[in-house]
């Protein structure tokens, strides 16, 4: 939906002064230096669970290694089954979205399955909508009856996930929606489903804002101390400007330093309008988009996570039917991390409580995959610029291993010319079985065909290749350096 979508407004606003101060923060972090000023005080007391936070580079470390999660979108919506936004989409009343919460009852949802899915996909956290914009939570709030344990299921459904996920030693994220299209204090703004009803602006108008932000944070106190240690949160999303909300609604100063007081060591989004405070987020998050190299941030690269869907909404959809393939996904993951970037990729559960069998075929597709190719994507990251990448290909690289991971994008004939890596190759092999990938560095200009190979002025390291494409995905050549 129309929102900040990140790189582009980011790098393109002229900044000021105070921002450049977040910026050598923020680099100090990446590169990390622990930077007195990202850490937050306020009076909250701790919860007894809460662990010294740990200084942002090492905060990070865990997740950067990750580099693949499970989004899970999943609430009324899963019921009308046509988009997560179809309350406002429709400028659905809420009357008439009540059939949904008096008929929400998930028989078979089994947690412990999407924990299973999740791992055996190669997942490594998750996050779930503990609330998304139609304000219906998954969990037994305190503070809202519009809730899973009111429903004709009757349960909570988010506690069974946390343990479920936390079993397969997965780590827990909340995304929680700042929008609330439900809340009698939140105010009509020009999201809202009634935003175009006069009538229903009128009857709002005295909403106050600061009431929804008190129910807001008490929320999110909740999540954070009820649930155990959280790893990362994704709170969405603000848009200032007219007829819109950002920081100011949200007092997103004040939650984030109860944040960061509940849960010293989580990771936060960059969705609290916060862009410009220190602390006032931990990683990027562009949407449904690949960006063009590393997100950077007044040139320096900053941690960065694309969440994607498999077919374009993020809630369950029946009818949708533009979903990627494996092999798109697969190389969705792989160029994510030659950008040394994170990919969240989002599962919308149907109303009955399970995954589809769309939604199992990809992520079964890409476990198998990544059974074999995790080498190429875990710990990795970006490959050192002294590595140009080779045409058709996506480069990964592991800076402890020190080794070059070569995803081949296009099977060529035969030879695969790695031009400037001339005597830097030890020893290639195809990652999938290990077997040997020959190559050879041709400095002069002797043998067949050799003056049209032109192989000494491109310095390049030439792999030899079998003709047939491996019976793989995406074949992976896996190269140790000298
Ligand atoms: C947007 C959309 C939302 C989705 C989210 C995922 O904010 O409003 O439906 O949950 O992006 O990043």
């Amino acid at each position: 939906m129309g929102k900040i979508s990140g790189v582009k407004e980011w790098t393109a606003s002229g900044w000021g002064l105070a921002l450049a101060v977040v910026f050598v923060l923020l680099a100090a972090r990446v590169s990390g230096a622990k930077p007195a000023a990202v850490r937050t005080q306020t009076s909250q007391a701790k919860p007894a669970s809460a662990a010294p936070a740990a200084p942002a580079a090492d905060k990070m470390k865990w997740w950067t290694e990750a580099r693949f999660g499970m989004f899970i979108h999943w609430g009324l919506y899963a019921l009308p089954a046509r988009h997560e936004w179809v309350k406002r989409n429709e400028r659905i009343k809420d009357e008439d979205y009540r059939k949904y919460f008096d008929h929400f009852n998930p028989d078979l949802y089994d947690p412990a399955a999407w924990a299973r899915a999740a791992k055996n996909a190669g997942m490594k956290y998750f996050v779930v909508t503990t609330k998304h914009h139609e304000g219906f939570c998954l969990w037994d709030s305190k503070y809202m009856d519009y809730k899973a344990t009111k429903t004709p299921y009757g349960k909570d459904l988010l506690k069974p996930l946390v343990k479920a996920m936390r079993d397969e030693g997965i780590k827990v994220g909340f995304y929680h929606s700042l929008l609330d299209w439900h809340h009698p204090d939140y105010p009509v703004d020009k999201y809202h489903p009634m935003a175009e009803n006069a009538e229903f602006r009128e009857k709002a108008k005295n909403r106050d804002v600061r009431k929804y932000a008190e129910y807001l944070h008490n929320q999110v106190r909740e999540l954070l101390t009820e649930f155990g240690p959280i790893d990362c949160l994704f709170m969405d999303y603000s848009f200032p400007g007219p007829d819109g909300k950002g920081r100011a609604d949200w007092q997103s100063e004040k939650l984030i330093k109860m944040i960061r007081e509940l849960q010293p060591n989580i990771i936060v989004d960059d969705r609290l309008d916060l862009l410009d405070v220190p602390g006032g987020w931990d990683y990027r998050t562009p949407e449904q988009f690949m960006p063009r190299g590393w997100v950077t941030v007044d040139g320096k690269r900053v941690p960065w996570e694309t969440c994607q869907t498999f077919s374009g909404s993020w809630g369950y959809h029946r009818d949708e039917a533009t979903w990627k393939s494996v092999r798109q996904l697969i190389v969705m993951l792989a160029e994510t991390v030659s950008k040394g970037g994170n990919l969240l990729l989002n599962v919308g559960p149907t109303g009955r409580g399970a995954f589809d069998d769309r939604a199992l075929e990809r992520l079964e597709g890409m476990g198998r995959w990544l059974k074999l190719h995790g080498r190429s994507i875990y710990g990795c990251t970006q490959a050192p610029p002294e590595f140009p990448k080779p045409a058709n290909c996506l480069l990964t690289w592991n800076p402890e291993a020190k080794r070059l991971y070569v995803h081949v994008l296009e099977w060529p004939m035969g030879v695969l010319s790695l031009d400037g890596f001339a005597g830097r190759v030890e020893y290639a092999q195809l990652l999938s079985d290990a077997s040997e990938v020959r190559f050879s560095e041709e400095t002069d200009a002797s043998g067949f065909m050799a003056g049209e190979r032109e192989e000494k002025s491109r310095n390049a390291v030439i792999l030899r290749l079998p003709v047939l494409k491996p019976a793989i995905e995406v074949p992976v050549i896996e190269l140790y350096l000298k």
